[in-house]
């Protein structure tokens, strides 16, 4: 698997962070301050989140674990504004989150948080490039897309071999293996130079052989360019191997050291 130093030492994408004097960035990239989510069902409430309090520290590897139905992926959508709590507050550095009407929610999400999901949703008709290139095509309109294509296809293809696929261009999702697939969404996460990375399962539905491999890639994006990742998974081992455990129980979650 390659290393990322290669890729990221190129200006564009030289991720810069703020470091306090021993070395470790001093500020939560994100915050979760009692944080309540239900759901409703034929007029019944189901309460998932009942006061939810996080912190996510910069540059570190994050992981969410808990039971099957202890909502993890619902936690982790709320902190990708892909829906919004009932009540509580989401900060990401200063700024508020959890309350942007659709249209700050949608820059804020494309300008600084790149998403991965277990199934990859990946667009079937398009090849691996441009499914790379799909967060930029809808960020963007029209003009401005056209006038930074040359750019955004170069990125693309760096982040494509970033990720061990510069011989996969044109395949389209159904020519790749899972493994593969899931490298594709890595990159297209990766493509507006996200701070923030996260992931629901990255490796849920991979072997073992393959989970190892996203999980080697995952971690050198965090250790060479320190990008912080946040990573709900099932698996006892990859949460080990992270800086920092959530523990999901009962609605509420538990901070303990990996
Ligand atoms: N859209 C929805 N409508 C109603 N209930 C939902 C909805 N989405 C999730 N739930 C319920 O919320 C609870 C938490 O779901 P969530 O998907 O967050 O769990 P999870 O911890 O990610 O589980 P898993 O490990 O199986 O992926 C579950 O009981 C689920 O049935
Ligand atoms: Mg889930």
């Amino acid at each position: 698997m390659p290393r990322t130093t290669a890729f990221f030492d190129k200006p564009i994408v030289k991720i810069v962070r703020p470091k306090t004097s021993s070395g470790l960035p001093d500020k939560p990239i994100l915050r979760a301050d009692r944080i309540f989510k239900s759901y409703s069902k034929a007029n019944l409430a189901i309460p998932v989140l009942k006061g939810v309090d996080l912190e996510v520290p910069q540059g570190k590897l994050t992981s969410i674990v808990g039971q099957s139905g202890s909502g993890k992926s619902t936690l982790l959508h709320l902190l990708a504004t892909l829906d919004a709590p009932d009540s509580g507050e989401i900060h990401f550095l200063d700024n508020r989150i959890d309350n942007l009407g659709r249209r700050e929610r949608d820059r804020f999400r494309n300008e600084s948080i790149g998403i991965i999901f277990q199934f990859y949703h990946l667009l079937p008709e398009l090849t691996t490039l441009e499914n790379v290139l799909v967060p930029k095509m809808i960020a963007e309109n029209f003009f401005r897309y056209a006038f930074n294509k040359k750019a955004y296809v170069e990125r693309a293809k760096h982040l494509l071999d970033l990720v061990g696929l510069s011989h996969r261009f044109t395949h389209k999702p159904r020519e790749l293996s899972g493994g593969e697939m899931q490298r594709v969404a890595i990159a297209r996460s990766l493509i507006a130079s996200p701070k923030l990375l996260l992931a629901d399962e990255p490796t849920g539905n991979l072997d073992r052989e393959n989970g190892e491999e996203i999980m080697t890639l995952l971690k050198n994006l965090n250790d060479d360019e320190s990008l912080t990742i946040v990573m709900v998974t099932h698996d006892p081992e990859i949460a080990n191997e992270s800086d920092h455990t959530i523990h999901l129980e009962s609605g509420r979650v538990a901070l303990k050291a990996a």
